[in-house]
């Protein structure tokens, strides 16, 4: 195989590679969202999420969402009501990243 070919091929199996590592976000920023979602977001719906001014958001509950719609959900907010939408503040990234925390990685799992 002619070399050129053989770094052509070498870049094509290192893109997706890339493209995944892209994906995934910094250990600190990781932190930072864990912070804000049991202080920030835990002031309403409590440091343990079992709910205060906003309802508990339990594993079984945050499962009945799909991993896009709860991300949205924290994106946009829940018009008319008290819940605010975090886009200024998140990445559609951070959002779903707190989305699967909830589904997957949740305190309250009940
Ligand atoms: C100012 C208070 C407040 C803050 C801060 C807040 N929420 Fe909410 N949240 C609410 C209220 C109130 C509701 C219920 C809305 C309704 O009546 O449907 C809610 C609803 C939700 C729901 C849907 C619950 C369900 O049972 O369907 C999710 C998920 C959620 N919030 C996640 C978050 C996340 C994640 C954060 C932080 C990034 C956050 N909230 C911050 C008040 C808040």
């Amino acid at each position: 195989m002619p070399l050129p070919f053989r770094l052509f091929l070498l870049v094509l199996c290192w893109l997706p590679m890339a493209a995944l590592a892209e994906d995934s976000l910094s250990a600190e920023r990781e932190q930072e969202l864990e912070t804000l979602l049991y202080q920030d977001c835990g002031s309403c719906h409590g440091m343990t999420l079992r709910g205060g001014l906003g309802p508990a958001l339990p594993k079984s509950r945050m499962n009945a969402y799909s991993l896009d719609g709860l991300a949205a959900l924290i994106l946009h907010g829940v018009p008319g009501t008290a819940m605010p939408g975090w886009q200024g503040l998140l990445t559609e990234k951070e959002a779903r990243w707190l989305a699967d925390h909830l589904q997957n990685d949740n305190p309250l799992d009940e």
